[in-house]
């Protein structure tokens, strides 16, 4: 092969010379970090917190977050106590998913603003003692792509159409799609194309929306491209990538058909229900978690061994079960995974007992931390599904029509106690803007208003992830609740954010604010994050006891209140009366 392409950090490299593919250590081997830090890591114990740009501040008034918002903003998050901030997508991009649809990796979108704007943002966070982990794409491109627009102007079989999954369809006149795959987000996962010629064409996969051309990283030269893309933003000194749906870039060879065991398919993995499973779908899916793309992690991997300090990978891997999950994080892999698994555990003693138990276990035989979720901007904001009352499609989110509507006193009770678990357990919790506000589902969005292309794609079958993406509120009687200067926000915000804006909650006691501040503020005083759990038996099945170091949890997840043990009780969930732990309620003591 001779084409040469310009790889977005401008350096050009010819398809053979990216041929060159390192495969790293041998799996399983020792990874090569400072002996000092080893073990140390920050990532190990980090709180790391979710900014989703479009909904977090916007600086110039247009009703879309932006970089310099952020910037404005980082004082409130180093207040709060976390450790870092993961940043989903502001790169380039015609923002048909929300920025997941990339045109140029190695730019920010004029919508978030510019490379300055990044940096002075950048510094600011390190300034502040924070890391910044910025999302990564690799699975899709936009459409929209240089790469992708040129292999549409190239001819079937050419190198350029070999970046991407381009099939010639069944059928007589190849008018059917090369096999029988869903979107995610509904409908097809091909979509065929008229060739530069005007007659209809080959076809090409997208396993989200057909904006989305999944790459093929089969194709060196597409390995190599990325490698470039890490080596951009790390220069720029960002500590670390998540990288989003790292189950799904390789595909089984042959493409075969495949059906679900159940209808649709949640962020990737089946459909998900208020029951455990994360995933109807069995492990032989096509396209989910095959075992080439360990390789491309353990190229990563040393990529970001070029660079000092301690660099991160985190996963979006929507695998289960978690032993499974846990090889993306072997020592010579990623650093951390996403624990979906603990995100879908129903509000269940045994079944929390379980997880953190299976979550410790898989992580821990590889020496990797667990990480622990409640709430990210695919997923039904925990105040709310842990209310649901019905087997809800929470992974499609919820509307007004949807069934077992959620009751926001007893969601946000319970939110509160969730976090209070998850904040003492050892590992690396993610945050996700808003949930320290105690924000709900905004589930009356009207349909006008929708943007998710799963509405789109389902033609509003399913309401998709609008309802966790509202602008947040940070001053209750300013325009846009203070999440911009002008009244603007690209999604309605409703009234009851005036009594949730951050300025109404700080220095409330009480407050799910002033909760979450607390409970950083003790996780870090006790470095929870790299203690134990230690299960302290006696207060029956419906409560969840543990120690990890000095700090006794006990989280009454049954109706009826129990009585606290002796210890100073140094956080509650709920305002105690006496050493009454009522439903729904946890306790830390010590
Ligand atoms: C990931 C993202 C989600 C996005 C999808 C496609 O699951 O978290 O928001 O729509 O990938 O990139």
């Amino acid at each position: 092969m001779t084409i040469t392409g310009t790889s977005e950090s401008g350096k050009s490299e010819t398809m053979t010379e990216a041929a060159g593919l390192s495969t790293g250590t041998a799996p399983g081997a020792e990874p090569q970090v400072a002996s000092d830090r080893k073990g140390r890591e920050w990532w190990r114990t980090a709180v790391i917190y979710q900014v989703y740009p479009r909904s977090f501040a916007d600086a110039n008034g247009d009703g879309v977050g932006d970089l310099t918002g952020i910037t404005n903003r980082l004082p409130a998050l180093k207040e709060l106590g976390i450790d870092a901030v993961w940043l989903s997508p502001f790169q380039t991009s015609p923002q048909r998913d929300g920025g997941y649809d990339v045109s140029d990796y190695c730019d920010v979108d004029p919508l978030f603003g510019t490379l300055a704007d990044f940096d002075a943002m950048l510094e600011r966070i390190h300034g502040l003692g924070l890391r910044l982990i910025v999302d990564l794409v690799p699975n899709h491109s936009s459409s929209d792509h240089v790469w992708f627009q040129a292999a549409l102007a190239a001819p079937a079989g050419s190198p350029e159409r070999a970046a991407y999954i381009f099939r010639d369809g069944k059928g007589e006149n190849g008018e059917l799609p090369p096999n029988n795959w869903e979107s995610v987000f509904g409908g097809p996962a091909w979509t065929r194309i008229t060739e530069p010629n005007g007659t209809p064409g080959q076809w090409y996969l997208h396993l989200f929306d057909s904006t989305q051309p999944d790459f093929d990283w089969e194709n060196p030269w597409v390995r190599a491209q990325f490698r470039d893309i890490l080596r951009f933003w790390l220069d720029r000194g960002v500590d670390g990538f998540r990288v989003d749906v790292a189950h799904g870039m390789i595909k089984e060879a042959g493409l075969p058909d495949y059906t679900p065991a159940a209808p649709g398919a949640s962020m990737g993995s089946g459909t998900a229900t208020l029951e455990p499973a994360i995933s109807d779908e069995p492990p032989s899916a096509p396209y989910w978690g095959q075992e080439g793309v360990h390789e491309i992690y353990r190229d990563w991997h040393l990529v970001l061994e070029e660079y000092e300090g301690d660099r991160v990978l985190c996963a979006e891997a929507w695998v289960e079960p978690l032993p499974k999950l846990a090889r993306w994080v072997r020592p010579d892999e990623m650093q951390q995974a996403f624990n979906f698994s603990y995100l879908e555990t129903p509000w269940s003693p045994p079944a929390l007992r379980n997880v953190i138990n299976e979550s410790l276990d898989a992580f821990g035989s590889l020496g990797a931390p667990s990480t622990w979720v409640l709430s990210n901007h695919d997923v039904v904001r925990h105040a709310s599904r842990l209310a649901l009352t019905a087997a809800n499609l929470q992974g499609h989110g919820i509307g007004p029509k949807s069934p077992g509507q959620p009751e926001p006193v007893l969601g946000l009770r319970r939110a509160r106690a969730a976090t209070s678990v998850m904040l003492a357990l050892p590992g690396s919790s993610y945050l996700y803007q808003g949930e320290e506000l105690g924000l709900p589902e905004v589930i009356d969005l009207p349909d006008s208003a929708r943007q998710d292309p799963t509405w789109f794609r389902t033609n509003g079958e399913r309401y998709g992830r609008d309802g966790c993406r509202v602008p947040i509120p940070w001053e209750a009687d300013k325009p846009s609740y203070g999440f911009g200067p002008t009244d603007a926000s690209w999604l309605p915000q409703p009234a009851q954010w005036a009594r949730l804006a951050r300025d109404v909650q700080e220095g409330v006691a009480g407050s799910t604010l002033e909760l979450y501040r607390l409970a950083l503020a003790l996780r870090r005083e006790h470095s929870l994050g790299f203690g134990t759990v230690e299960w302290i038996p006696g207060f029956g099945d419906e409560v969840v006891a543990f120690r990890n170091g000095p700090i006794t949890v006990i989280a009454n997840l049954g109706p009826a209140p129990i009585e606290l043990p002796a210890g100073e009780i140094v956080l509650s969930s709920e305002t105690l009366n006496g050493r009454t732990l009522p439903s729904d309620t946890t306790a830390w003591l010590v």
